[in-house]
C-alpha cells in the first residue's frame, strides 16, 4: 500500500538497543524482561506487571490464574478482536456476549446484569480502540456481583479513566504490543495486575509452570512456554521511553482528521473528548451513515485499496464468525455492535503519516463516499 492502514515508529535508538542485547548473551529470562516489566508496572501504576509473547497469551493466562473453567461463563462485547473470546474458549469457559455502547463501542452496562447467571465469573471489558470503557458503573457491578474484572487494555495503554491508568483497574489487565499498536516489542504483550498470587501464579504458567525458585527441570504447574524474548523487550523499553510523545502525536492526527471529515453529513466521526476520560488513540475509525449498509462500505474499501490506500474493516462481530457461530450463541441481542460493525472503516493512521498523506485519504474517503450516496438515491 502506498499509504498503509498501520506502520511500526522505529528510530535508531530502537535499532541499537535491540542491537545491544545481541552482543550479550541474555536473550531470554535476562535484564531487559526484568527492565520491561519494570517500566510497564511504574508506567500503569500496578505493584506488578508479567511480560509475554503476545496479547493473546496474556489473556489466556488471566483465565488461567482466575481459575475460570469448564462451563464458566464470561462476559463480554462481541464488537471486539476474537482473542478475547478465544482466550475463555482454551479453558472451555463460555463467552457471553452484551451489546455496546454506540458511543464509546464499548460493553453498555445497562445490558451486564441481564445476561449474569451463577456461572458468570468475570466480566472482560475491552477499552475498544483505545477509549475506556465506563468504569465505574462495570466496577459496581461486578463488586455486587462478585465477579472479577479482566481488562482487555490491548487497544489502550496510557488511556485513563478517572485519572488512572486502564489496565490497573480490575483484577487483572493486559496489554499488546504488536506492530500497529501504540508501541510495539515486533510480537509480545503484558499482564498488570495488584494482586501478587496472580503475579506469581501467571510468572509459573509462562515459563512451562516452573517455580522461580525451583531448579529449571522441576515444573508443579501445567503451563506453557509464553515467555518473550530480552531482544523484543529492549525494544518495548525504548518505545516506552517516549510514549507521551507518541500518543501526543497520535492525538493530533485524529484531531486533523476530525477537522477535514466533520463537515461530511454522511460520516459519524470518533468523539476527541468524553467525560472522565483520556482516550490513547490506536486506530482512527469512522463510520458510515445509517442510509448505507456492508456492501457500501466493503466497496469504498475496494476502491481505496484499488488506489493505495489501506483502510480496515475494524470489527467483524465475534458471534457472527464462523468459529462461534455454532458454539457462542448470544442470551440477547446484538443489534448495536452488528449496526456498528458493518459501517466501520478504520483509516490509515500511524505516528509517521504525513499531513499530505491525510489530505488525500480525506479527499479519497469523500469523494467515494458521495459515488456510494448517488447508488443509494438510485437505489430509491
Ligand atoms: C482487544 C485485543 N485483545 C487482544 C489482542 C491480541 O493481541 P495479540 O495480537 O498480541 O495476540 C488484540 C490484538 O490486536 C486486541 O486488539
Amino acid at each position: 500500500m502506498r499509504i498503509p492502514l498501520s506502520a511500526p515508529d522505529i528510530t535508531e535508538t530502537d535499532i541499537q538497543a535491540v542491537a545491544g542485547v545481541l552482543r550479550t548473551p541474555h536473550l531470554s529470562l535476562g535484564p531487559k524482561v526484568r527492565e520491561f516489566e519494570r517500566a510497564i508496572s511504574n508506567y500503569i501504576g500496578t505493584a506488578d506487571a508479567i511480560a509475554v509473547h503476545s496479547g493473546t497469551s496474556a489473556l489466556h493466562l488471566c483465565i488461567r490464574s482466575l481459575g475460570i473453567s469448564a462451563g464458566d461463563e464470561v462476559i463480554m462485547p462481541s464488537f471486539a478482536f476474537i482473542a478475547v473470546a478465544n482466550a475463555v474458549r482454551y479453558e472451555s469457559a463460555i463467552p457471553v456476549f452484551v451489546d455496546i455502547d454506540p458511543q464509546t463501542l464499548n460493553l453498555d452496562p445497562d445490558k451486564v446484569e441481564a445476561v449474569i447467571t451463577l456461572r458468570t465469573k468475570a466480566i472482560l471489558i475491552v477499552h475498544t480502540f483505545g477509549c475506556p470503557a465506563e468504569m465505574s458503573a462495570l466496577l459496581e457491578i461486578a463488586r455486587r456481583h462478585r465477579l472479577y474484572v479482566i481488562e482487555d487494555a490491548c487497544e489502550a495503554i496510557g488511556a485513563e479513566y478517572d485519572g488512572r491508568k486502564v489496565g490497573a483497574l480490575g483484577d487483572v489487565g493486559v496489554f499488546a504490543f504488536y506492530p500497529n499498536k501504540q508501541i510495539t516489542t515486533g510480537e509480545g504483550g503484558a499482564v498488570v495486575t495488584n494482586n501478587s498470587e496472580i503475579a506469581a501464579k501467571i510468572r509459573k504458567l509462562r515459563n512451562q509452570g516452573r517455580d522461580e525458585t525451583a531448579e529449571w527441570i522441576q515444573h508443579s504447574e501445567l503451563g506453557y512456554n509464553y515467555r518473550i524474548s530480552d531482544i523484543n523487550c529492549a525494544l518495548g523499553i525504548e518505545q516506552l521511553n517516549r510514549i507521551d510523545t507518541i500518543l501526543d502525536r497520535r492525538e493530533a492526527i485524529a484531531r486533523e482528521y476530525n477537522q477535514r471529515l466533520c463537515q461530511h453529513p454522511n460520516l459519524k466521526l470518533p468523539p476527541l473528548t468524553l467525560s472522565r476520560r483520556k482516550i490513547s488513540w490506536f486506530v482512527y475509525v469512522v463510520r458510515l451513515g445509517d442510509r448505507f449498509t456492508q456492501y457500501h462500505r466493503d466497496w469504498i474499501v475496494n476502491e481505496m485499496k484499488a488506489r493505495g490506500i489501506g483502510t480496515g474493516r475494524y470489527f467483524a462481530p465475534i458471534h457472527l464468525q464462523p468459529i462461534y457461530r455454532s458454539c457462542a450463541v448470544p442470551k440477547s441481542a446484538l443489534p448495536i455492535a452488528e449496526f456498528c460493525a458493518s459501517r466501520s472503516l478504520a483509516l490509515p493512521f500511524f505516528n509517521r503519516i504525513r499531513q499530505e498523506q491525510i489530505e488525500e485519504v480525506c479527499r479519497v474517503s469523500i469523494e467515494l463516499i458521495q459515488v456510494a450516496e448517488k447508488r443509494c438515491d438510485n437505489r430509491k
